[in-house]
């Protein structure tokens, strides 16, 4: 399917590696020309030059910003150029019980998952309204939903990242600017890869027995019972920034393999 993305330009933040760098692979295949992020210069350069040998002739470009840095954050307002797609990815989280959590946690998973896409989308939004098309993507989680005890304060920012949404879709009333929240599973990044090499290397289970284990005791609730791999999650992204997806607004889209359940 030609989802009809070619020469838009898309920035994805925290996209060197797990979901927005496998979400900048999908978009550069549609043609899209795709401006990735993290917080060095380094993982950007390693990140683009991957791009580069998969995509030799994609348009792609990356801009190091940290979300945790207030001054960053404006200054990759000030120099992005116009956006027609604005993918909100970048996501921290602390596990920890409840009563152990420091305010500067909960602050800390506030300003890099919420107030990142604030701050972008109070940006980039009046200008896809006036060029009267755009699509803004806040990836929020499962989490939003299931809200794990030992993830109160990242499962609170996911949910927020859906009211955000659903918030701004209210503005775009009657124009073809579309605001959307996507609520990915347990997926294969990077970093689940590592929690279950962890988990394996302390337990002494294999990784697969990890996994396993993981959904029968853990994520119960799970139809897919594996994790996602980033590219499943990637493509249902790359979807909604379509022109093709044009009739959902404000909407929170899963792609949690059914684990939070529920009729709609
Ligand atoms: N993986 C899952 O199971 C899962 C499930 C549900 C929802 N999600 C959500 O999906 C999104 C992507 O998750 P993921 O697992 O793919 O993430 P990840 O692998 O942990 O993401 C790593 C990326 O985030 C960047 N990053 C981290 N902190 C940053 C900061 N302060 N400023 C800018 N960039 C930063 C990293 O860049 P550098 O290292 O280059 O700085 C790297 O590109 C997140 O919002 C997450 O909450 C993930």
């Amino acid at each position: 399917m030609d989802l009809k993305l070619k020469d838009k330009t898309v920035f994805i933040t925290g996209s060197t590696a797990g979901i927005g760098f496998a979400t900048a692979k999908a978009l550069l295949n549609e043609g899209a020309k795709v401006i990735v992020n993290g917080r060095t210069n380094q993982s950007i350069d390693s990140a683009l030059s991957k791009l580069k040998q998969d995509f030799p002739s994609g348009d792609v470009s990356g801009f190091a910003a940290d979300f945790g840095d207030l001054e960053s954050a404006k200054l990759l307002c000030a120099t992005l150029p116009e956006l027609d797609i604005l993918i909100n990815n970048v996501g921290i989280y602390k596990a920890a019980p409840f009563f152990e959590m420091e305010d500067s946690s909960w602050y800390q998973q506030f300003e890099n998952n919420v107030m990142s896409g604030v701050r972008l989308s109070r940006h980039f939004l009046p200008k896809m309204l006036k060029k009267n098309w755009g699509r803004i993507l806040f990836i929020s989680s499962e989490c939003a939903e299931l809200v794990p005890p030992d993830l109160l304060a990242y499962s609170m920012t996911k949910t927020a990242m859906v009211a955000i949404a659903k918030g701004l879709a209210q503005l775009t009333k009657a124009s073809g600017v579309t605001v959307n929240s996507i609520l990915p599973g347990s997926t294969l990044s990077e970093g689940a890869e590592q929690f279950l090499k962890d988990e394996a290397a302390k337990s002494g289970k294999t990784k697969e027995t990890v996994e396993a284990d993981f959904f029968k005791e853990v994520r119960t609730s799970s139809l897919l019972q594996r994790f996602a791999t980033v590219d499943e999650v990637a493509s249902t992204i790359a979807y909604y920034c379509s022109p093709l997806a044009s009739a959902t607004n404000g909407s929170a889209l899963k792609v949690e393999g059914g684990s939070t359940g529920g009729l709609i």
